[in-house]
């Protein structure tokens, strides 16, 4: 996939912080953040428990507000979600009362982006396609396994064929095999549409396989502390050269000792 020059999402000097009521205090979880994303981007966050990424990519989507500093997309200030980027969460967040076809419409509910009757139908079949799932449209989620679930998650991500795929941890709930069925997946998803994808997980090796770039953010308040470029060729996930190669160890070294060296902090107490 080539990368266009233009940053499609750019966060300057971004703080965000929490007011704690019952402490009377104020919590900052993010400082001055300034990172830029390409359009076709695939870019990684990982850094310790509380360090700020799932607070980052809420105000990417609009779900939290910053203190100063801004969010923008496509060179417009982001106040609130929008159909342009979609969220994969970690638990899937299906609606165990509807089919798997009335979930992955569920976007459409929220928003009226003009889409038809019959186009909306041509895209439920389209998606779960790309996600291996045409067949179970009438499934109840209690139906299907952990893995179909979060594809089920995905497919309702891309539904309003967004520029932005935010995924905060995604495959954590997911056994060792089917998560690498998966990675497989995300990685093809995103090859064939092109979309820019900002990534959370806490594991090293599923950064570096999915990464153009893997930034570490550093533990409370968190700050960009080291961006990683990933530069294997794609697709990465079928290619086990990549996996066993010396460069892999490198990297995957560093970075380890990047976010050890975060990790450590938390247990410093506040
Ligand atoms: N709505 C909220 N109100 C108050 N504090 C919050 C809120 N959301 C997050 N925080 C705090 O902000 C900090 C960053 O939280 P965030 O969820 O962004 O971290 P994270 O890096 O995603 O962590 P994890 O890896 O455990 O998911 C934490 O200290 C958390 O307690
Ligand atoms: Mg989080």
């Amino acid at each position: 996939m080539s990368l266009s020059n233009e940053p499609i999402i750019v966060a300057n000097d971004l703080t965000i912080s929490y007011e704690l009521h019952r402490e009377r205090k104020k919590l900052t979880a993010l400082q001055d953040i300034n990172l830029e994303v390409k359009a076709g981007e695939f870019v990684v966050l990982v850094g310790p428990s509380g360090c700020g990424k799932t607070s980052f990519i809420n105000a990417i989507s609009g779900l939290v507000p910053k203190e100063t500093g801004s969010v923008t997309v496509r060179g417009e200030e982001v106040t609130g979600p929008g159909p342009d980027r979609a969220m994969v969460f970690q638990d899937y967040a299906l609606l165990p009362w509807r089919t798997v076809e009335s979930n992955v419409r569920m976007p459409f509910e929220f928003q009226d982006l003009g889409v038809s009757e019959a186009e909306k139908k041509k895209r439920v079949q389209e998606c779960l396609e790309l996600v291996d799932l045409n067949g179970f449209e009438k499934s109840f989620p209690y139906e299907l396994s952990g893995g179909m679930k979060q594809r089920v998650g995905i497919a309702r991500a891309l539904i309003t064929h967004p520029d932005i795929l935010l995924a905060d941890e995604p495959f954590a709930a997911i056994d060792a095999m089917t998560r690498e069925a998966m990675q497989a997946e995300m990685e093809r998803i995103v090859m064939e549409t092109g979309q820019t994808c900002v990534f959370i997980t806490h594991s090293i090796d599923e950064a570096i396989l999915l990464g153009d770039r893997v930034v570490v953010i550093s533990y409370r308040p968190g700050k960009v502390k080291e961006i990683v470029d990933i530069n294997f060729p794609r697709p990465r996930m079928s290619n086990s050269e990549v996996k066993t190669s010396r460069e892999y160890a490198e990297i995957r070294d560093h970075i380890w000792k990047l976010v050890k060296d975060e990790a450590s902090q938390t247990n410093r107490g506040e």
